[in-house]
Formats: structure tokens, sequence, C-alpha cells
């Protein structure tokens, strides 16, 4: 067995690991290099949590997640003000070649607007409730002779109408309890699910953009992930200004938004 310690005034971390064929290079050193590099990184990042819990708002008590495909939503349901520059930031990296772009939640058409302002070949949406989808033909009706297409329903389930983006611009959330404990709470980043989906309808060198729930930087698994299925990626970080009584599941005053390339 081996272990090995970090103390501060604040915490101890005690790593014991069991046996010694688990992270096992060919030297002993190379083993406690990396043994040693992990439980820093470890001891670094609560240092780093500390700091930027310090910079939370209260926010309200996070709501029960009903069936929201079928519910009639307000604009605070669907996306609350203090996102408005995440959508200008993602609209902006998903407009980057002015080509195919594909849009996945149209919700109050905020971001879809600002992606038709700054001008877009093609643009496909896709929307699964049914009075967003109400709004999105009125919207639509402004743009009379966009190139502005809609699918309607989960991406899961018209994923076979999908052709070949330059860009995909992702939004969506939870629709339920169960996908929020499976996408939200047991993935490095809501938007893992759609990694495969998005990388498969990317064309070469084409741009993958969506907000992480992370404030800062991203994970070491959130990387790992995008590197699964994306040749590269970017991260820029957007400074926000929330309300204290916030009702997303989000109280820190940053988010990574990512742009990773096929
Ligand atoms: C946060 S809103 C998008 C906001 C939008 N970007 C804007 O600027 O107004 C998320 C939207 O995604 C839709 N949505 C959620 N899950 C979906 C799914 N699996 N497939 C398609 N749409 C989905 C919701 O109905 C909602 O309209």
């Amino acid at each position: 067995m081996s272990r090995k310690f970090r103390r501060t005034s604040d915490f101890e971390i005690v790593l014991e690991v069991k046996h010694d064929r688990f992270i096992a290079p060919p030297r002993e050193a190379q083993r406690n290099w990396l043994l040693n590099k992990v439980v820093s990184e470890f001891a670094d990042d609560l240092n780093q949590l500390n700091r930027l819990a310090a910079r939370f708002v209260p926010g309200l008590d996070a709501p029960q997640i009903d069936e929201r495909t079928h519910t009639e939503l307000s604009d605070e349901d669907i996306m609350e003000d203090w996102q408005i520059p995440l959508m200008r930031a993602m609209a902006s990296i998903a407009t980057e070649t002015h080509g195919d772009l594909l849009e996945i939640g149209f919700g109050r058409g905020v971001s879809a607007g600002i992606i038709q302002d700054m001008g877009v070949r093609s643009h496909t949406i896709v929307e699964c409730n049914e009075s967003v989808i109400d709004r999105f033909h009125g919207w639509k009706a402004g743009y009379p002779d966009k190139d502005i297409r809609l699918l309607a329903g989960r991406w899961q389930d018209v994923a076979d109408q999908f052709s070949d983006y330059d860009a995909i611009f992702f939004h969506t959330y939870p629709l339920n309890e169960q996908e929020y404990v499976d996408q939200a709470v047991n993935s490095a980043t809501f938007a893992e699910h759609f990694f495969p989906t998005a990388a498969r309808f990317l064309r070469p060198g084409g741009v993958f953009t969506y907000m992480t729930n992370e404030i800062d930087s991203l994970s070491r698994g959130h990387q790992r992930a995008l590197l699964r299925y994306f040749s590269a990626f970017g991260v820029q970080l957007q400074p926000l200004q929330l309300p204290s009584d916030v009702r997303d599941t989000w109280w820190a005053d940053s988010m990574v938004i990512v742009r990773a390339v096929k």
C-alpha cells in the first residue's frame, strides 16, 4: 500500500493506494511523480474552489424538474436574462464561417436572432417544446428571405434528418429529473451526452459550441471527454451578472464557453 499526504491549515488530503498494481509505470520514481502530481492538483483545486465560492450568489431553492416537453413556458422558465451575454459569445463562435449552422434548442429565440444578425447560409433549429415551437413560427415570420428550417422534436428523435454542418450551437436543459441526474449530475459537463452527435454531423474543421457548468477552467475529465470526439478545443471565460435570487442551478459570476473543432 502507498500513502500520500497533503496537510494545510484548511484541509488534509490522504491518498491510500491499496496495491502496487494500481498506477504501475516501470519505475517507482515515476509512480511517485504521478501520485504526487494528482494530490497537488487536488489541493490546488480545493484552494481555488475556496476562492470561487466567495463569489457565489445564494439563488433560489432548486425547483422540481417536471416534464418540460409539453408545458407552456414563460421567458424566465426558458432562460433568464443573465444568460444573454453567453448567447452572444456562443453565436459569434458559431457564425465564424457564416456557413450551415445547426442550433439545438430554440427557447426564447435570443440566440437565433443574434445568429441571424451575424449571418449564416442556413440555420436549422431543433426544438421539442410545443409552446416554444409556436414562438418559433412567430419569430421566423420576421425573416421571410432567410434559409431557416425547423426540426420539431427532441434532437435524439430527429437526428436522422441532420445533414453536415459548419457549426453546431448547443443550448438545451434537462427535460425531466432523470435527464438531470444522467446528463448534469453524472457527467463531466451537461453537453457531454451530445458530443458523439456533434462530432458526427460536423464537417472537418467545423466548430461545436456550448456553455459549461464550470466556472474558471475545464476539469481534466471534461477535457478528456472533448478529446475523445474533437481534434482541438478552445475555451473562453464569460463574466456574468447574476441576480442573487437566480432560479437556474448556477450561482457563480463566470462560466466557461467551449469552442471544439472537428
Ligand atoms: C435554454 S433554452 C434555449 C434558449 C435559447 N438559446 C435562447 O437564446 O433563447 C433550451 C431549449 O431547448 C429545448 N430542449 C431541451 N431539450 C431538448 C432536446 N432534447 N431536443 C430539442 N430541444 C430541447 C427546450 O424546450 C428549450 O426551448
